[in-house]
């Protein structure tokens, strides 16, 4: 079935990404029309060749469009995304998806309450880097992995405009650290989360620009994600260590490598240990091993490593019937409970304990 989308807030990712790019990625979803509070911006709209509508209200009552996109600054989110479910519209929202657990749940009960399909556009899970990553790790190519870091260093100055702002959502870490979060926490899907301590800082900007995250799974492997606007040595964007291997991925632009451990032979060996009793001889066995090291194929199109489109995709299929959704409300409340937990942690100087 082909679907119709209305966009509300035609700036940068409305325009260029919702409007533009997704027409030469994907026919699944038809951009149709859009509104934007500012006139100028309802000028690109009609350039584009989508109709132009003149208030929410006007969008949301289009009888052609099925999907709504909310491309706003953060803080309507909400707002927004529950008056288009209640119009009947699915919806899909900008991430990070709310300003806080709590606007999330209001939204989930709408979306239960009307039966209109929900999600937060993590597109993210669909870079190369990360798809890479996951198919390692799930390969069990490395093992069990026990300490996972996962950085976006810059050195790019004040964090601008509403992204300053913390009553419009601003800072670092809701703008870049909610993908880090998003694809780690995914990751790691089949773990609780028992501890979560960070610190956030506001080091040149009014919203945060630097935030450290440290976070515990269950399983005890420990997750470090850092969003750092003022880090003037950059360190790997990825390193994941497992108990047969690494990963390091240095950039965005940089495939990276694998090295993992492979066992070419065996042998028994004696070996002392020192008990009460004094000195004692051990057998044990001892693997030979040696450690391969191989680059990564980069995934997705070759001038822009990700596979976005995968999203819409995904999110269609859901509505038609055909396929799970992949970001699901449910995750990003969990992913929202984080970020409550990263600021309160941040504030008191104290890690919380948690069963997420
Ligand atoms: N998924 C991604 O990779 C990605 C990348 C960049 C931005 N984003 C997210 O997309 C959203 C928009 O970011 P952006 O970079 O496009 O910002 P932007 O400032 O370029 O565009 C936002 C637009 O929303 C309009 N707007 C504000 N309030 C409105 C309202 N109440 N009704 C209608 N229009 C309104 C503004 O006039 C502006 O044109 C944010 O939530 C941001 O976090 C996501």
């Amino acid at each position: 079935m082909t679907h119709r989308s209305g966009i509300i807030g035609y700036g940068h990712m409305g325009s260029a990404y919702h409007a533009k790019r997704l027409r030469e990625l994907t026919d699944c979803v038809i951009p149709t029309a859009a509104f934007d509070i500012r006139p100028e911006m309802m000028k690109n709209v009609v350039e584009d060749g989508l109709r132009p509508c003149s208030s929410v209200e006007d969008l949301l009552a289009q009888k052609d469009i099925d999907i709504i996109v909310v491309a706003t600054p953060n803080h309507v989110h909400k707002d927004l995304s529950i008056a288009a479910m209640r119009a009947g519209k699915n919806v899909i929202c900008e991430k990070p998806v709310t300003m806080n657990a709590a606007e999330l749940e209001e939204i989930i009960a709408v979306s239960k309450e009307t039966g209109m399909q929900f999600a937060a556009h993590q597109n993210r899970r669909w870079d190369g880097n990360f798809m890479n990553v996951k198919s390692i790790v799930e390969s069990g190519k490395i093992g069990t992995p026990f300490y996972i870091k996962h950085r976006i260093h810059g050195s790019g100055g004040v964090v601008y405009g509403w992204r300053n702002d913390p009553l419009n959502g601003g800072g670092f870490l809701m703008d870049w650290g909610i993908h880090l979060l998003d694809r780690t926490i995914w990751l790691m899907r089949e773990h609780k989360i028992v501890e979560v301590g960070a610190k956030v800082h506001n080091i040149l900007s009014r919203a945060d620009d630097n935030a450290i995250v440290n976070i515990t799974f269950d399983n005890g492997c420990k997750l470090l994600v850092e969003t750092m606007h003022y880090a003037f040595a950059g360190e790997p964007l990825w390193t994941v260590h497992g108990d047969k291997g690494c990963i390091v991925i240095p950039d965005e632009d940089t495939p990276g490598n694998v090295t993992y451990a492979t066992v070419t032979g065996e042998r028994y060996a004696d070996d002392l240990c020192y008990r009460e009793q004094g000195p004692v001889t051990i057998t044990s066995r001892v693997l030979t091993e040696t450690y391969k090291t191989e680059p990564l194929v980069p995934i997705g199109q070759s001038n822009f490593p990700n596979l976005w489109q995968r999203f819409y995709e995904n999110y269609t299929a859901a509505l038609d019937g055909t396929e799970d959704l992949i970001v699901t409300p449910e995750q990003s409340l969990r992913l929202m409970k984080v970020i409550d937990m990263i600021y309160e942690s941040s504030r008191t100087n104290q890690s919380i304990h948690c069963l997420l």
